[in-house]
């Protein structure tokens, strides 16, 4: 399937829509061969052991400080399952030009490979430095492309074309503290969990410029954060899951990308664990397109999160820009948690600056869950928020120079505005209400203040909660059972039969 770009081209009065096909390596390498491969599900249920359960297998192996070696013109392969191509491990270094990486054989244990590069096809180890260009790297039955583990490791890979078909087979891959840079990049992955640019526990650092990526298994992202992102100009199109996955305290910066997403979420930022606070996405000149009708274009679950939006565009289908729910997502990676799936989750927390854009859609906070949008600088907004299940909390800022176009009655915890003038909001015919016992809307001083547009800024209705759910219009706004209400005795036996796979999921997540 091809990635195409739209540019519009305003010549006046008339409105051209012109598009630019770009190839990816699923269009150079036939697909429909590795439909098998590709409907291959990752095994997550495997024993959790965080050590190296034996030493790595390679067909060529490069090893420690002593060694330092230049290749170019060749082909290296594997076919074994547990087997690298290529080991560079222990602080040697090897630079490769023009070399064909081919490697087949399966991966026995997820966390084996998830971990420690067990199964990929070029790993970068302990500490080793590698500088490659002209890489075609191609695997099957479930093999990451490349993988650098541990503390100094450095893998700088550009002018690369990266394919796999199979389970858990990412593309630039980082773990251990390791990192990987990749400039000049092609990359596709036809199977589960195969995220083209991902980070692995405890961190990786991944670095992309000037790339196109495409993705079609489910759980497989342009991007899975654990560690740091860092993207510049690169077009991704995640078919089957959303252009990020963030879990946890990770840090994410896209500039200048054009982001296609389809499932879950444009992006999606949980915690696997315990809720994290510090999770942070940036997104400058870009763009994200959520494009199933249920999904939003910005999604967070378990999380205490800050995003910074600049210049960038949010289409979404659903017309919902943002979820903060009280929720995280599963290791199936193609649905959201509930409390079956890990009682120990808590509500998003959310903090996004809108800088410098014109975006549209909704606002929804789940169960306890907040959003503070902020806008500012000739920012405007269409659009409405309002609670999807329970209590929620929904603050809105607006600079003198950002518009609120309101699209629908909208209930805040928090009204800010310049000055304390409502004439940049646009009601419609709709109505603010807001929480007159709180503090930060003193300055309305508990009266009903008419919008521009007819509508009205009131306090909310007595006895009724400005925090209750006073619409819930669009289908995925679905109500919820309160959480908190389900007793772990009340839980099916099946649930209980499925108790140590459930504490893998909650103590121990990976991709
Ligand atoms: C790699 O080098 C380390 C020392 O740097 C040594 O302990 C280890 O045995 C070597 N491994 C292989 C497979 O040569
Ligand atoms: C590998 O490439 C790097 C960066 O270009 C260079 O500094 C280093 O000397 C090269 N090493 C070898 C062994 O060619
Ligand atoms: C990297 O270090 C770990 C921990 O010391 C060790 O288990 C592993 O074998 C090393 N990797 C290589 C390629 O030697
Ligand atoms: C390699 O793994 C596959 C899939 O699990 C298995 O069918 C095959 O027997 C394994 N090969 C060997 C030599 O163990
Ligand atoms: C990379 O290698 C595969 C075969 O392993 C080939 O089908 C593909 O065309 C190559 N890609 C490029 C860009 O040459
Ligand atoms: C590896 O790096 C991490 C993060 O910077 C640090 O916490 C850890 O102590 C380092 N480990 C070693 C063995 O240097
Ligand atoms: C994200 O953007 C904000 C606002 O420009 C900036 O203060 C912050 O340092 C950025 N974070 C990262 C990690 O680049
Ligand atoms: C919200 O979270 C609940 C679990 O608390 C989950 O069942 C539901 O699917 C989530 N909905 C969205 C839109 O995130
Ligand atoms: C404001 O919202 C209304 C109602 O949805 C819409 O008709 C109008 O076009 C919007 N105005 C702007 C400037 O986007
Ligand atoms: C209300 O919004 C303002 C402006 O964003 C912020 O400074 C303040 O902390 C918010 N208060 C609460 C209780 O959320
Ligand atoms: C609230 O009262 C203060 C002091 O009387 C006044 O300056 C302000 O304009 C009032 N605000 C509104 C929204 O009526
Ligand atoms: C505000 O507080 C008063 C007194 O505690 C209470 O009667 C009223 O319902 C509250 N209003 C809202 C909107 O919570």
């Amino acid at each position: 399937m091809l990635v195409l770009i739209y540019f519009l081209i305003i010549i006046q009065p008339y409105l051209y829509i012109a598009s630019i096909t770009i190839q990816d390596p699923g269009d150079i390498i036939d697909t429909s061969k590795d439909t098998a491969d590709n409907a291959i599900k990752a095994n997550y249920n495997v024993m959790p052991v965080m050590y190296l359960l034996s030493p790595l297998q390679a067909t060529s192996f490069f090893n420690g400080t002593q060694s330092s070696s230049w290749i170019s013109h060749q082909t290296f392969s594997a076919t074994a399952n547990d087997t690298n191509v290529i080991v560079v491990g222990n602080g040697a270094q090897l630079n490769l030009s023009f070399v064909n990486i081919v490697k087949t054989g399966y991966s026995s244990n997820l966390l084996q490979a998830s971990f420690f590069g067990v199964n990929a096809a070029i790993n970068i180890q302990n500490g080793s430095r590698v500088f490659f260009d002209h890489l075609n790297v191609t695997t099957h039955n479930g093999a990451a492309n490349l993988y650098s583990y541990g503390n100094g490791s450095y893998a700088y890979v550009e002018n690369s074309f990266l394919y796999s078909s199979g389970p858990a087979a990412h593309g630039l891959y980082a773990g251990g503290y390791g990192t990987v840079v990749g400039k000049n990049i092609a990359h596709y992955s036809g199977g589960n969990r195969c995220s083209s640019f991902a980070g692995d526990s405890p961190a990786g650092y991944v670095t992309i410029s000037d790339a196109i990526a495409h993705t079609d298994g489910i759980g497989s992202a342009t991007f899975y954060a654990l560690g740091t992102i860092t993207a510049t100009n690169v077009i991704g199109y995640a078919a089957n899951a959303p252009a990020l996955f963030s879990d946890g305290r990770q840090i994410s910066v896209f500039t200048n990308c054009d982001l296609t997403a389809g499932l879950l979420a444009g992006t999606v930022m949980f915690s696997s664990m315990i809720r994290q606070q510090g999770a942070m996405l940036n997104i400058t000149n870009s763009r994200l397109t959520a494009l199933g009708n249920t999904m939003p274009g910005l999604w967070f679950g378990n999380v205490i999160a800050t995003v910074y939006l600049y210049n960038t565009i949010i289409n979404t289908a659903s017309n919902i820009l943002v979820t903060a729910n009280y929720s995280q997502v599963t290791q199936d990676f193609n649905y959201y948690a509930g409390y079956p799936d890990n009682p120990n989750l808590l509500p998003a927390v959310v903090t996004i600056n809108v800088v410098e854009c014109a975006l549209t859609g909704q606002l929804i906070a789940y169960n306890g869950s907040s959003i503070n949008w902020i806008m500012s600088q000739y920012s405007t907004w269409n659009g409405n928020a309002y609670s999807g299940y329970g209590n929620s909390y929904i603050s809105i800022s607006l600079d003198s120079t950002s518009i609120w176009n309101v699209t629908g009655n909208t209930m805040l915890q928090n009204l800010t505005t310049s000055n304390n003038s409502l004439a940049n909001i646009n009601s419609n015919g709709y109505n603010i209400s807001y929480d007159s016992n709180s503090t930060m809307n003193s300055w309305l001083n508990q009266t009903t203040v008419s919008l521009t547009g007819g509508g009205k800024l009131m306090p909310a209705i007595p006895g009724q909660s400005v925090i209750t759910t006073t619409q819930v219009t669009t289908s995925s706004a679905k109500q919820q059972t309160p959480s908190h209400s389900i007793s772990i005795f009340s839980v099916p036996k099946i649930f209980i039969l499925h108790l140590f796979s459930i504490k893998i999921l909650i103590f121990l997540f990976f991709h």
